[in-house]
């Protein structure tokens, strides 16, 4: 695939931000210390702005790469939002192509959802209202232009957005942000021998989705997070385009999985091991307070160095015990479904050579509405992955996990998910609350960046 020339367009114009931070030096580990993408508060001013744009960004001591952001030249702010309020939103595209600012996660209407129809077209600026009411999480956000994604979501233009109702101190949760709250982009990418990022896929990348060879977390390689030696909240993004990470501590201290992509889990759930597919989100509590470093690693059994991490004693311990049961509202929906479909995501390869994606035998056709969903109902879908397990993400809804292979749900996904890895077939059931007519439909598609734009993705109205 051939890159196109949007990132060259507005380099010039624009120097990369150089942050200069204090390194950090501890027993085993050692690296500039990591930061937190800069925190855009809604909550007082109502107001959300955003600006696509053209950059340059250091991935370690490389030569720069051309990249996008929003606001900044790689990635974007964390958008912290009231779970229940509306949001002046403004995004102006100063690229030279089209992108969208899809709100992965969140419930809103489909002319809100930035899906493949709401294209901003260069120059131009999306001022949507939009209300959020849905319970506290961690979503996010990210361009969905069509056939675009994967290589603008891989050059940046993706960011967290925080749901927040204001009460997690009273959970007895961690929410100082970026010093006992860390919220983590995790991105694996390939680097060129001067270091410069690289994105150019061969056929077997959009094939099996393109796979970097290391990580990168809030855009910075090698990078130490300095936590206070108490209870740490870590969120985590897999914004890989394709690899399913599997994150673990070298020394499996647990990690207390307590929310997922929707938001609280039902119970939370001590693990050691936990898989995040791409655009999954979880939040966890690690226990720091014996102090020393720690080290994050994707896939134990071929290890890749994820996120070392050091106490600082002059950090604020605020958190020293796990909280009691958190609230989360997780209704059961079994039984009220009026609805069943069945999904398959298919993938082959024609004359041996080119990928074909397509659901149900039909690859996505931005002109057609693939089925329609009365407003209000609650469907099951079942969804089937061919070749590869595929994650399986929905707009418009968070769903609830019916079963995995025939089999009731692991612990991990018994909350609200609007992702899901399929591995070989699984139920899922969600109530359609919000509309989505013809001019702005919901998409659902296997989010491997390259197997969504490949064609592995439909759309469905809702009214
Ligand atoms: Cu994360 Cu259709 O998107
Ligand atoms: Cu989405
Ligand atoms: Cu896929």
């Amino acid at each position: 695939m051939k890159r196109r020339d949007f990132i060259a367009s507005a380099v010039a114009s624009l120097a990369a931000p150089v942050i200069f931070t204090r390194p950090v030096h501890a027993a085993g580990v050692q690296g500039p210390r990591l930061t937190m993408p800069p925190l855009l508060d809604t909550r007082t001013s109502g107001r959300l702005d955003l600006r696509a744009m053209a950059g340059t960004t250091s991935f370690g001591r490389g030569r720069l790469s051309r990249t996008v952001g929003f606001n900044q030249s790689y990635l974007g702010p964390t958008i912290l939002v009231d779970n229940d309020s509306t949001v002046a939103t403004r995004v102006m595209n100063t690229l030279n192509e089209d992108i969208t600012a899809h709100w992965h996660g969140a419930i809103v209407p489909g002319i809100h959802d930035g899906g493949g129809h709401l294209a901003i077209r260069p120059g131009d600026t999306w001022t949507p209202e939009i209300t959020f009411d849905q319970p506290p999480a961690t979503l996010w956000y990210h361009s969905h232009a069509h056939r675009r994604t994967a290589a603008q979501v891989y050059h940046g233009l993706a960011g967290l957005l925080h749901l927040s109702d204001g009460r997690d101190d009273q959970r007895g949760l961690p929410s100082a942000y970026g010093i006992d709250d860390l919220s983590l982009v995790l991105q694996d990418r390939r680097f060129g021998h001067q270091g410069q990022m690289v994105y150019q896929p061969s056929n077997n990348d959009l094939m099996n989705g393109f796979i970097g060879s290391r990580m990168i977390v809030n855009g910075q390689m090698g990078a130490v997070a300095a936590v206070p030696k108490g209870l740490v909240r870590l969120r985590m993004l897999n914004a890989s385009n394709a690899r399913t990470l599997n994150l673990a501590f070298t020394d499996n201290r647990p990690m207390h999985l307590f929310a997922t992509d929707g938001g609280f889990l039902p119970a939370a759930l001590d693990v050691t091991q936990i898989r995040l597919a791409p655009a999954e989100r979880i939040e966890v509590l690690v226990d720091f307070s014996a102090g020393g470093t720690a080290r994050l690693i994707s896939d134990p059994a071929t290890p890749l160095h994820v996120l070392d991490f050091a106490t600082d004693a002059s950090l604020p311990v605020r958190i020293t015990a796990l909280p009691g049961a958190l609230d989360a509202e997780v209704p059961d929906l079994l039984g009220r479904e009026t609805v069943t479909r069945d999904l398959t995501l298919d993938m082959g390869q024609l004359g041996g050579m080119a990928a074909s994606f397509g659901i149900n035998g039909r690859p996505y056709d931005h002109n057609r509405i693939d089925f329609h969903v009365k407003l209000g109902a609650v469907e099951r879908w079942i969804i089937r992955s061919t070749v590869l397990p595929h994650p399986f993400h929905v707009h418009g809804v968070q769903f609830r996990v019916l079963s995995e292979n025939g089999r009731p749900p692991q612990a991990h996904n018994t909350g609200w998910k609007d992702v899901l890895l399929v591995p070989n077939e699984a139920e899922i059931i969600a109530r359609f609350t919000k509309v989505a007519d013809e001019s702005a439909p919901y998409m659902f598609h296997c989010h491997i960046l390259e197997h969504e734009d490949g064609g592995m993705m439909g759309q469905f109205t809702v009214g």
